[in-house]
């Protein structure tokens, strides 16, 4: 137990950042770091000298150095399921032999990506991308980020099971012209399967004579693919230690790879392994993941923020919240540690977010004024991602830039109370030189790093996701032997609206 760190820090008098840069000049200097081309900033939080040096005790305690080496050495670090967790592979960083399994597997993907821009399935127009969780939120964030100039195809990518989403997504769509990727690492995922059934209906209904010729599978369950029908040239595999909510580098990435060329997906991989290295070799005191990580520590558990926001100031990274909820709430959403006893103090935060500048006319008042305090978190890019009046872009910027001032400073009405702001609330601010490829595999890698550095300090294992399953046990139940046995208020609703 590290108690002594952790007894050390809440001991600390809680910083008062409306005064902060005058207490400590050199904030600056001390709290800006850049890697590659992201600036990170937590100069606006309460995050001190004294603090740091703590937190770095904290890490040591908790065998940060070990824990990350296991992670990057392929070793078990997934305790529970008794698995590796090699996403960092899948870029060219970690264990060499699996660097080079995940290498072939590019390869092949290229190489079906190559056939089919050649003409081997026919005209290709629409891509349709069939999958939930960390198989849609991956390339839907990457493909909606970089979905600029060079994309050659529509896509669409349906995850939920509500079949408007589906009807939604082919509605422009010709049966004739649409490739299907059914992405699913285990290819057991009931509204995956059930929408890509649909999606053949959908062909076969159309006149299209063999719509499996156009179906791809994305999984690291071929067996499954093979069964369910798809033709083993046309599955692209990846290995089982690629978590979920990390396959997007993987071959569940295809449909970014193939709209938006492989060269934007090489230049992401590369740079997420930029960011891979930064995390392997930088020494803790340096470490961006991990000094993002001290900062969600002593906001959730020292300040008992149950809320971190975060706002893309940017209209490219709108999907950026939805992305990281996944990552971390259901990496670190978690109530035991390694050893299976309970943990010591709260977990994840919620992560929840918006775009700037709408969010500003919609949830920002309870950031200025509500009881409730969470730090923030602004992300910018100092390219635009349009070619409009650079005066758009210059507005963003500056909104952006001043609602971090305005949370930290505050202003004071004693004359009129409603009309005072505490101030006095933290922001974190990140800045890419632009949206491109490289910066969003490095900003990606970074938020994973975080969440397990996060995890490590708080001694937990960020790869499992058991509390998903119970919710689809039930639902499987209740699907086979209808409501009966369960609670008054789950047969009523059955019976209500399903007539059961
Ligand atoms: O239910 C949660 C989950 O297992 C996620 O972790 C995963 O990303 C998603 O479902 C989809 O799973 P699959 O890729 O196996 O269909």
């Amino acid at each position: 137990m590290p108690s002594t760190a952790l007894a050390a820090i809440a001991a600390l008098p809680i910083a008062d950042l409306k005064s902060i840069f005058t207490t400590d000049p050199d904030r600056l200097s001390k709290l800006v770091l850049s890697q590659g081309p992201i600036r990170f900033d937590w100069s606006k939080t309460h995050l001190t000298d004294e603090l740091m040096v703590h937190y770095l005790d904290l890490a040591q305690d908790q065998g940060f150095a070990t824990r990350r080496d296991a992670l990057f050495a392929g070793e078990a670090v997934n305790n529970t399921e008794g698995r590796a967790a090699e996403h960092t592979a899948e870029r060219g960083e970690g264990n060499a032999d699996s660097v080079a399994q995940a290498k072939a597997l590019h390869n092949r993907m290229r190489a079906l990506i190559d056939a089919i821009e050649a003409g081997a399935l026919g005209e290709i127009r629409h891509i349709l991308h069939i999958g939930i969780g960390g198989s849609a939120l991956g390339p839907k964030l990457i493909v909606d980020a970089l979905d600029g100039d060079g994309v050659r195809y529509d896509v669409g990518i349906v995850s939920n099971v509500d079949g408007t989403a589906l009807e939604r997504a082919i509605e422009g769509f010709d049966p004739h012209t649409t490739l299907i990727a059914i992405a699913s690492k285990t290819f057991t995922t009931s509204e995956t399967l059930l929408n890509a059934a649909s999606a053949i209906n959908w062909m076969v209904e159309g006149g299209v004579e063999d719509p499996y010729g156009r179906v791809i599978a994305l999984t690291a369950a071929p067996d499954k693919a093979i069964e369910w029908g798809v033709d083993e040239t046309r599955i692209l595999p990846f290995a089982e230690s690629v978590g979920g909510r990390y396959s997007l580098w993987s071959s569940i990435g295809f449909p970014a790879a193939l709209a938006l060329g492989w060269d934007a997906f090489e230049s992401l991989l590369e740079g997420a392994a930029e960011m891979d290295r930064h995390f392997r070799l930088s020494a803790p005191n340096e470490n961006i993941p991990l000094i993002a990580a001290f900062v969600d520590q002593y906001y959730s558990r020292v300040m008992h923020c149950q809320t971190r926001a975060l706002f893309a100031y940017d209209e490219r990274l709108a999907l950026l919240p939805s992305y990281l909820q996944q990552l971390e709430m259901e990496s670190n959403g978690k109530a035991v540690q390694l050893d299976g006893s309970p943990v010591d103090g709260p977990t994840a935060a919620i992560t929840w977010g918006g775009v700037g500048t709408d969010a500003q006319h919609a949830v920002f008042q309870l950031l200025h004024q509500g009881t409730i305090l969470s730090p923030v978190e602004f992300i910018a890019s100092i390219e635009p991602g349009h070619a409009l009046d650079p005066a758009h872009h210059r507005a963003l910027l500056v909104n952006c830039f001043a609602q971090g001032a305005a949370l930290m400073r505050g202003k004071d009405n004693d004359a009129d109370p409603a009309r005072a702001y505490p101030g006095n609330r933290p922001s974190t601010t990140i800045l890419l030189e632009d949206v491109t490829p490289h910066a969003l595999g490095a900003l990606i890698a970074f938020y994973e790093h975080r969440t397990f550095a996060n995890a490590v300090l708080m001694g937990i294992n960020p790869f499992d996701q058991f509390g998903v399953e119970l919710g689809k046990e039930i639902a499987k139940s209740i699907e086979a032997d209808g409501a009966k046995g369960f609670d008054p208020s789950t047969m009523a609703l059955i019976e209500l609206a399903l007539g059961e």
